[in-house]
């Protein structure tokens, strides 16, 4: 099984142990003067230690006296010695575990960059250095077009930034024309309005990336890997570069020396294909990347939602590509290699695409990186020798095998803790929340929470599962133990507007996704968050042809993830799902409900058969008070502690069993 995956490979001369690599992945780690630390030399070794045969880095920046932004808030940097010492030390860790490594080496982030200047710390006067004067509509900053004497020297100067990667230890270079930067604005007929011998056709758009290429060479000699990262497809239609124009570059960089060609889709304009969340199919990408294949004879790396090792082996079967990498496979899972090997694949904590890592947390929030699954991800150099052991061996009790409870029981049982578990439910995840969350199209995968857990209470003798029983304020006082976790959830709220409440047309999100309850004609869904919107998708799926979403925000999921909501509500849009934002609902009445047009400062009615009620939850958490009286450690989390999400309730368990 997985003979694919996990045979051994070879780019250029370089060997490797699997076909399975890591994509880049921003942890904002970085010191802001783009000195690679310790935390991400942790976060490295760790995917190093679980089989990753080679591990590109996130972006590091070659040339920051020309091109001086930093593309997204502390990317690394290797335009000076000052960095060897930092790289030479994740080099050399990353090879102790068996892993090779590449460094994404890029000249800027051009047009797009979103980041601070490294030196001035400042923006004021500095604009973004691009190729022409093409503005990045999502950075929207001023940009400067670089001269040809500028291009020459950045050319020059990244050569040598490669030879000083290559002394730091690296096993190839994998230049990053990806993702909307520097090389791809100049790759790109939308960025690249340059009327010189670096615009126009596309022989010159790829000049300054062979440029690139053959300065690289130069400097890091005829055997070290060079790797191409690009899109296939920047998907801005005819404005921008397509997947047939994107297979004669790649000839171009076959024939220019290039080892090897790493291929994405997408660019900042349409970057949710750049880190596809679950509307997209998993594996999406390979059939592109078989295009390419068929013109070069340099292997092709492919990527996207390959997470699981079901699909990724496929793809290496079908051969659709040569190699498989992942990104959020890693984050959320390790040992994604070492557990595929040993066939323990209910064991793995398989990514969801829930995009936390990056839409929130990388991309929206300038956070480091975290991960909804795996609360460890992020936080690997807090714990040098893992999880860790408690002092002293309790007796703990938990109340709701949720993410939350589900979480914190799994630590608190690796510290070497005796955990008791109680849901009211008959199987772990089986609470109506995130049986409702996992019912929406694309949604499922959700489940794999339960999956985990349950493999790994399976494996272990201090976890006893009390499934069906649900805990009253009754029979608190039948639990016994040194400590509490309180992981009961939320439940729906029904604010005062007249019509709301105990009305038989009015169902909860929860009613109608876990528990099916009827649905007819012409639906009103009151709320526009993520649970409003996701139901919204789930009735428009099912034929409901008439569907309205009011909401009093300004926009749809506001609070949602950044990915997320950049492909579901095209989806929505196109399923004929009417929007009502800066809507207030004022009353439901017999055959509509009333609403409240906040900017057009009017009142009219919607028609309704059925009202909806997604307008959010409130705590539960009843037993507080009895717990809080029997237990000297009392602990409350997830929703039952204040409005959450499986990635809050997740945190809290891996924080709360540490201080038990
Ligand atoms: C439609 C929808 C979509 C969503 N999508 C997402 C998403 O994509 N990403 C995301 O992060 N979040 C999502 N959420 C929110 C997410 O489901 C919740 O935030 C998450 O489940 C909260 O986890 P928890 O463990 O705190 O509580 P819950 O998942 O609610 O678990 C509480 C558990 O406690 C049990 N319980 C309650 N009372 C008792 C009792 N007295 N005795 C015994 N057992 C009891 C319940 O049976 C349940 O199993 C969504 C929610 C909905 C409704
Ligand atoms: C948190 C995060 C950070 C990323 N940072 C980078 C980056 O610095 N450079 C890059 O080219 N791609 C970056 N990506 C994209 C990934 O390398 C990868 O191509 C993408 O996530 C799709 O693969 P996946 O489905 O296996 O995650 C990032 C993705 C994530 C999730
Ligand atoms: S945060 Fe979500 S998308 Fe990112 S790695 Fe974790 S589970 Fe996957």
């Amino acid at each position: 099984m997985f003979e694919k995956l996990l045979a051994p490979g070879r780019i250029g001369k370089m060997e490797l142990r699997n076909h399975v690599l890591m994509s880049p992945t921003e942890t904002h780690f970085t010191s802001p003067d783009g000195m690679i630390n310790w935390a991400e030399i942790d976060y490295y070794v760790e995917r190093a230690k679980g089989g990753a045969a080679l591990i590109t880095t996130h972006q590091m920046q070659g040339n920051t006296k020309i091109d001086p932004i930093d593309p997204y808030p502390r990317s690394a940097r290797f335009d000076d010695d000052c960095f060897i010492p930092m790289l030479t030390e994740l080099t050399e860790a990353v090879h102790n575990e068996g892993a090779k490594i590449s460094a994404l080496a890029s000249p800027g982030g051009g047009a797009q960059a979103l980041g601070m200047p490294y030196d001035a710390g400042t923006l004021e006067d500095i604009p973004n250095v691009a190729p022409g004067d093409i503005e990045c509509p999502v950075a929207q900053r001023k940009v400067r077009k670089l001269t040809v004497e500028e291009i020459k020297k950045s050319v020059e100067v990244f050569g040598k930034g490669c030879g000083r990667l290559k002394r730091s230890g690296f096993d190839a270079i994998t230049i990053h024309a990806h993702c909307g930067y520097l090389i791809a604005e100049f790759l790109s007929p939308y960025f690249n309005n340059r009327d010189d011998e670096y615009g126009g056709s596309l022989e010159n758009r790829a000049r300054f990336l062979l440029e690139l290429v053959a300065s690289c060479r130069e400097n890091v000699g005829p055997n070290m890997p060079i790797i191409v990262r690009l899109a296939m497809d920047e998907f801005i239609g005819d404005a921008g570069r397509c997947l047939p124009e994107t297979i004669e570059l790649c000839k171009m960089l076959e024939s220019a020396g290039v080892d090897a060609l790493d291929c994405g889709a997408g660019l900042f304009q349409t970057m949710a294909l750049i880190s596809p969340p679950v509307y997209y199919e998993k594996g999406f990408m390979a059939d592109m990347t078989a295009e390419i294949k068929k013109a070069v004879s340099i292997p092709v790396i492919t990527q996207g939602r390959l997470q699981d090792p079901e699909v990724a082996e496929k793809v290496l079967e079908d051969g659709k590509a040569d190699f498989v990498s992942m990104g959020r496979a890693w984050i959320a899972e390790p040992e994604w290699v070492n557990k595929v090997a040993c066939g323990d694949l209910d064991g793995m904590r398989r990514c969801i695409s829930c995009d936390h890592c990056i839409g929130d947390r990388i991309a929206s929030g300038n956070q480091t990186l975290r991960c909804t699954l795996n609360a460890m991800a992020g936080r690997e150099h807090r714990f040098p020798y893992g999880y860790p052991k408690a002092a002293d061996k309790k007796k703990v009790v938990v109340i709701g095998a949720g993410p939350a409870g589900l979480e914190a029981a799994y630590r608190l049982a690796l510290r070497g803790h005796d955990v008791d578990l109680y849901d009211k439910a008959d199987k772990l995840c089986g609470g109506e929340q995130i049986v409702a969350a996992s019912t929406p199209p694309c949604k499922d995968n959700l489940m794999n929470v339960r999956k985990f857990y349950e493999t790994q209470f399976g494996r272990m003798d201090n976890v006893t599962l009390h499934l069906g029983r649900e805990i009253t304020k009754e029979t608190v006082s039948e639990l016994k133990g040194d400590a509490v976790v309180l992981a009961t959830g939320a439940i729906p709220i029904a604010p005062p507007i007249p019509g709301l409440r105990d009305n038989p047309k009015v169902v909860t999100a929860i009613d109608v996704l876990a528990h099916g309850a009827p649905v007819e004609g012409k639906v009103v869904i009151a709320g526009g968050g993520q649970v409003g919107v996701e139901t919204a998708h789930w009735l428009a799926e099912k034929g409901f042809k008439d569907v309205a979403v009011v909401e009093m925000m300004s926009e749809l999921s506001i609070d949602g993830e950044l990915m997320t909501k950049l492909s579901l509500h095209p989806l929505l849009e196109e399923a004929g799902v009417k929007s009502y934002v800066s809507h207030q609902i004022r009353s439901i009445n017999e055959d509509s409900v009333t609403v409240y047009d906040m900017n057009g400062d009017r009142e009219f009615n919607i028609e309704a058969d059925t009202v909806v009620n997604a307008l959010g939850k409130k705590p539960l958490a009843d037993l507080e008070e009895p717990l809080k009286e029997q237990f000297c450690q009392y602990y409350v989390i997830g929703d039952a502690r204040g409005r959450s999400n499986i990635c809050t309730g997740i945190e809290q368990g891996f924080i709360t069993a540490l201080k038990i």
